[in-house]
């Protein structure tokens, strides 16, 4: 392999830059190889518009958060748009314009990008993946995906924070964090953080058990409660618009996500007064944590080593500290979901958290 392909796919996440720094130095410094990088994901392949990455391009680059490559995640090109509302497979050209530059294909990319690089691997060519959300919901064994650890600490500050607030003015405070399918964010925000509520996908809840929580917390002179709900979390009986006030309003915004949903349920339901906080891309952006630094650098370093001794059609991940390979088959099957009766769920109900189950 003489050069190296690489682009970042989905949303941004901290680590992505050093990824791509560790990608780029190990190539140079341990194999002699070149590295370009498409711009914006697959769009950049579709428009064939990349540049060289040299070390000098990617000095000065390991904490900064985002991607200097950019990031989209539209432009499949297995569906890629072609005009309004007109889409067509359009992998050949896309297999044709990294082959015409470069030997192999590393894709930084969560799900979708990693879906899509199966895709583009089952049709011969010869791609290296490398697992990326701060969601931490890839299937990719035990491992921690980069961005995640950074993801949930500002969770967690977030929450010390609102607990003051909570305290002084004896409120329900909801922090809504991000996690559409998965539970990661909130579980482990929660947990670090002292939340009385935690609400994720995994475990659907019911609203009068979580209102009964608060009370108990009453009873015992605990005035005040802070819950955690993943966007993703789900009531039992599945009704999302419960409160009169939300479904009347005629302010799109105010019709906002579960946090919102829950703030207004649980005030109605105990009488405290409540507020909601949506965390938002404000946990996705900034730069990445020492531990995110290290996964990163490990995830980029050992992609190349894939690239150098052929073993195409994987995804890096780790075991232990062990670098191994995950079939870029077997991750795009599915996501991984927290296990609702896991070590870390069973802990958070022993030291009294609800999930609302
Ligand atoms: O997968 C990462 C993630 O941040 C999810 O947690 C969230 O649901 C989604 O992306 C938000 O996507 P977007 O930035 O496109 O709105």
């Amino acid at each position: 392999v003489g050069r190296i392909a690489v682009l970042t796919g989905g949303g941004d996440a901290p680590g992505l830059n050093a990824v791509i720094r560790a990608i780029v130095k190990t190539a140079v410094r341990q194999y002699g190889m070149e590295v370009i990088g498409f711009r914006d994901g697959f769009k950049g392949v579709m428009e064939n518009n990349f540049y060289p990455l040299t070390e000098k391009e990617v000095s000065g680059i390991l904490p900064r958060g985002g991607t200097i490559l950019g990031t989209t995640n539209r432009d499949n090109p297995f569906h890629y748009q072609v005009a309004k509302g007109q889409f067509a497979d359009r992998s050949d050209q896309c297999i044709e314009t990294i082959k015409k530059h470069a030997d192999v294909l590393i894709v930084i990319g969560g799900d979708g990008s990693l879906a899509i690089a199966h895709d583009l691997a089952r049709k011969g060519l010869p791609v290296v993946g490398c697992p990326k959300t701060i969601d931490n919901d890839l299937a990719v064994g035990q491992a921690k995906t980069f961005g995640f650890d950074t993801a949930y600490a500002f969770a967690t500050e977030a929450l010390d924070r609102l607990h003051s607030t909570a305290e002084s003015h004896h409120r329900v405070i909801v922090l809504e964090v991000m996690g559409r399918y998965a539970g990661h964010i909130a579980l482990y925000s929660g947990l670090a953080g002292g939340a009385d509520i935690i609400l994720i996908p995994e475990i659907p809840f019911h609203y009068h058990k979580i209102a009964a929580k608060i009370q108990e917390r009453l009873d015992h002179n605990k005035r005040f409660s802070l819950v955690v709900a993943a966007e993703g979390a789900k009531p039992v009986d599945g009704q999302m618009v419960v409160s009169k006030m939300i479904a009347d309003s005629t302010d799109p915004v105010r019709l906002g996500g579960i946090g919102e949903v829950v703030a207004h349920k649980l005030e109605e339901l105990t009488g405290i007064e409540t507020r909601v906080t949506v965390l938002g891309h404000l946990q996705r952006g900034g730069s990445p944590t020492p531990l995110d630094r290290i996964l990163a650098t490990l995830y980029g370093a050992a992609a190349v080593d894939f690239v150098a001794r052929g073993a195409f059609g994987q995804v890096v991940s780790l075991d232990e500290d062990q670098v191994v390979p995950i079939p870029l088959s077997e991750v795009a099957k599915g996501i991984r979901r927290v296990d609702a009766q896991g070590e870390m769920v069973l802990t958070a109900k022993k030291v009294g958290i609800s999930f609302g189950d």
